[in-house]
């Protein structure tokens, strides 16, 4: 049932192309969900863990690409300040089991909003409470980390952008399925050295690099048991700069877009407090490897392409360093794949 591999988690990776793909083509047909979108004046989403970090990607596509206002709300946390205002409220979740994203969707119903449900599972329960339902048929998902659901909510918020926006990404997206295969198998054996070695990873990056980093480390703690956090790059000298020594490895995403000189200007301050750095940045970037402990390149994509593909071998780390500390990758203690109780 691993179909050859090792772990549901490295089957699930490695389906990741094909479920990009799958979503990416189911959400072109979902006009009447695209249209409540469309005509909403300010979108709320609400999600737990993985899904909660792909809404913090959704929310910078609508700002920047449609221009509609979007925040995310924690599910367990949406009840402390349910907006009145709001008249649209997306709850995300994978299994669609979720107690805290369900409730949260309820009660956004019952204060007058309209509500969608994103979701990977047909028939699970938060369907039953949305108006209307955007499948991401990513396929059954089995390992407690959640890999290809991810990708497929990211897959989903791209397209939804795309078919919403006057400015098009058509070609960052088919550019993304042509990478997507290529970053399954990178070696990563020197950064999975130096995680394996650390007591705590800080992860960063700006922008919409800024959830990847979220679900980077949230991704390594869950199955690697590491302390590990993901941080807007610009909040490091706002306290997480204490934490910076030669046992803690800091892991930054900078690529050749608006960002990039403030983003090295960074990694260059980190590098000067001595803390290994793992730098994920395009191929061919001298300055970049300069600046790295150990660099690991991209193809050349646009910033979106970057976002996903990034995200992918951020798994990958996580699942690697993992197996090389002999953890349970499937089924790491303490948790569980839906959380049913709020
Ligand atoms: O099924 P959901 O998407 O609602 O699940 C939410 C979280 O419990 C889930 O994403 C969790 O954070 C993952 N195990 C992380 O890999």
């Amino acid at each position: 049932r691993k179909g050859g591999f090792q772990h549901y988690m490295l089957k699930e990776i490695f389906e990741q192309p094909d479920a990009f793909a799958n979503t990416l083509s189911v959400v072109k047909r979902c006009n009447e969900f695209i249209d409540q979108i469309r005509n909403a004046h300010s979108v709320t989403v609400v999600a737990c863990g993985t899904s909660a970090n792909a809404s913090m990607v959704f929310s910078y596509l609508m700002e920047r690409v449609c221009h509609i206002p979007t925040r995310v709300v924690l599910g367990s946390e949406f009840k402390y300040f349910p907006t009145p205002g709001t008249d649209l409220v997306i709850g995300v979740s994978q299994s669609g089991e979720t107690a805290d994203t369900i409730a949260a969707l309820k009660l956004a119903k019952n204060l007058g909003a309209q509500t969608l449900a994103v979701t990977n599972v047909l028939g699970s329960s938060i369907t039953r409470v949305a108006s209307s339902v955007l499948y991401t048929r990513a396929g059954p998902e089995i390992s407690v980390a959640a890999t290809k659901s991810f990708i497929s909510q990211v897959a989903a918020f791209m397209q939804i952008t795309n078919l919403l926006s006057d400015h098009q990404i058509e070609f960052e997206l088919a550019e993304i399925r042509r990478y997507l295969p290529d970053v399954l198998s990178l070696d990563l054996s020197k950064a999975v050295e130096l995680c394996t070695a650390a007591d705590t990873l800080l992860y960063i990056g700006r922008g919409m690099f800024y959830p990847v980093a979220m679900e980077g480390a949230l991704k390594m703690k869950e199955i690697s048991y590491i302390h590990a956090e993901g941080y807007a790059a610009g909040e490091l000298k706002h306290g997480p700069f204490a934490l910076l020594s030669p046992e803690t490895p800091v892991i930054g995403m900078c690529f050749p877009d608006a960002v990039y000189p403030v983003m090295m200007s960074n990694l260059k301050e980190i590098k000067a407090r001595s803390a290994p750095l793992i730098a994920l940045g395009r191929k061919d970037d001298k300055d970049l490897d300069e600046v790295a402990d150990v660099c690991i390149s991209l193809p050349a994509v646009s910033e979106y392409g970057a976002v996903v593909l990034s995200s992918v071998i951020l798994q990958q780390l996580a699942y690697h360093t993992a197996v090389a500390l002999g953890r349970d990758v499937d089924m790491p203690r303490n948790l569980a794949k839906s959380v049913t109780v709020e």
